[in-house]
């Protein structure tokens, strides 16, 4: 609504915003936690107008609640930062880590829901693996942001509030892991990060589920896959040992080197192919005999769309496994779950249809 066509009442636009019903609406404030985990949503430059070139996860996250006074009168807030290193250093450990924080937010009956800070760079895969291994249908939400907190034009305070709001939200709950950037409310299994650098890089590959206007949530849809209760990896933990999986990015005219050394080095591989799940031909030995020693998913570089069981490729005569829609860097995650779950080719066939 413009200043032009609002209602003609002295209190519209100081009590008549969505940010003050959520605030008035509740008799006390919902208590959520607020779990940092670095990035640029914690970045500091000492130029305002540097967006590249700035120190990711430098700010405390105290200082990020800081810049925006108005959370603290929409919900009672506790914090914990267990680690702060740009995320494209994030390991599965730390993902285990992450997760029994979290668990045990969860697991307060006074905590309403849980909001993590979380680099851009690898918040998908995060997202992903908290969605398959959290047993609570509590509103858990990662958000970011793509400028740096001193920058001008920082998303990182309103991708935070609108996350708090998404997290305190009674319709919240038992949606899965949910990613909010950008006014939009984006599942776990379907975010990603579809551009280096613009404030509306978060794009859901098939649909979001909601969207936030004037700071209120709107829920539009519920994920299908199964997830967080409804997952069968919500036992696991690092001291099972993590597996080592590796994408291999395929384009025509790679060599065989990159797959012969996974044939020594890796434990499973994912596929980064072309098309629907496509490789070069004179590759197919080689995959043949990977897929002979460990699990092999084809999984595809193109932003959309699925790797269909038996199309591009004879699944059932080479050994692999089609990655269905999951992306690369999710399909590793999902591997990785499953390899840690000792489970045989069915099994992890079943699963890639059914996360
Ligand atoms: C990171 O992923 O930690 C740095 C980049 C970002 O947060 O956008």
């Amino acid at each position: 609504m413009t200043m032009d066509n609002m209602p003609n009442d002295s209190t519209a636009g100081r009590t008549g915003n969505g940010l003050d019903r959520l605030i008035t609406d509740r008799p006390s404030l919902p208590r959520i936690a607020v779990v940092a985990t670095g990035g640029t949503i914690a970045g500091y430059s000492s130029d305002p107008a540097a967006t590249v070139g700035y120190t990711a996860g430098a700010l405390d996250v105290s200082e990020l609640l800081d810049s925006i006074p108005e959370a603290r009168k929409m919900a009672d807030i506790v914090t914990e930062q267990p680690f702060s290193p740009c995320s494209e250093n994030r390991t599965m450990n730390e993902r285990f880590v992450l997760a029994k924080t979290i668990r045990r937010f969860a697991a307060n009956p006074e905590i309403a829901g849980i909001v993590v800070t979380h680099g851009t760079d690898t918040m998908e895969e995060t997202a992903y693996f908290l969605n398959l291994t959290l047993g609570t249908d509590k509103p858990v939400v990662l958000t970011g942001a793509m400028r740096p907190a001193t920058a001008i034009g920082a998303d990182g305070p309103a991708n935070l509030m609108n996350a708090i709001a998404t997290a305190i939200s009674p319709d919240a709950a038992g949606r899965g892991v949910m990613v909010v950037m950008n006014d939009t409310i984006v599942p776990a299994r379907s975010v990603t990060k579809g551009h280096t650098t613009r404030v509306d890089a978060f794009q859901a590959i098939g649909q979001s589920i909601g969207v936030l206007a004037n700071g209120r949530p709107e829920f539009l849809l519920t994920p299908t896959k199964r997830h967080t209760t409804m997952s069968e990896f919500t036992e696991l933990d690092e001291s099972i040992g993590i597996p080592q999986v590796d994408i291999v990015s395929c384009y025509a005219e790679m060599s065989e080197a990159i797959l012969e050394t996974c044939l020594s080095c890796s434990d499973a591989v994912v596929l980064s192919a072309v098309g629907d799940g496509a490789f070069p031909r004179k590759l197919h030995p080689l995959v043949h005999a990977l897929a002979g020693k460990m699990p092999v998913v084809r999984s595809t570089r193109v932003a959309d769309g699925p790797v269909v069981r038996n199309g591009e490729l004879n699944d059932d005569e080479y050994g692999t496994i089609a990655g269905n829609s999951l992306n690369p860097q999710k399909a590793r995650v999902l591997l990785t779950l499953c390899l840690m779950k000792k489970m045989n080719t069915c099994d992890i066939i079943r699963c890639f249809g059914e996360y």
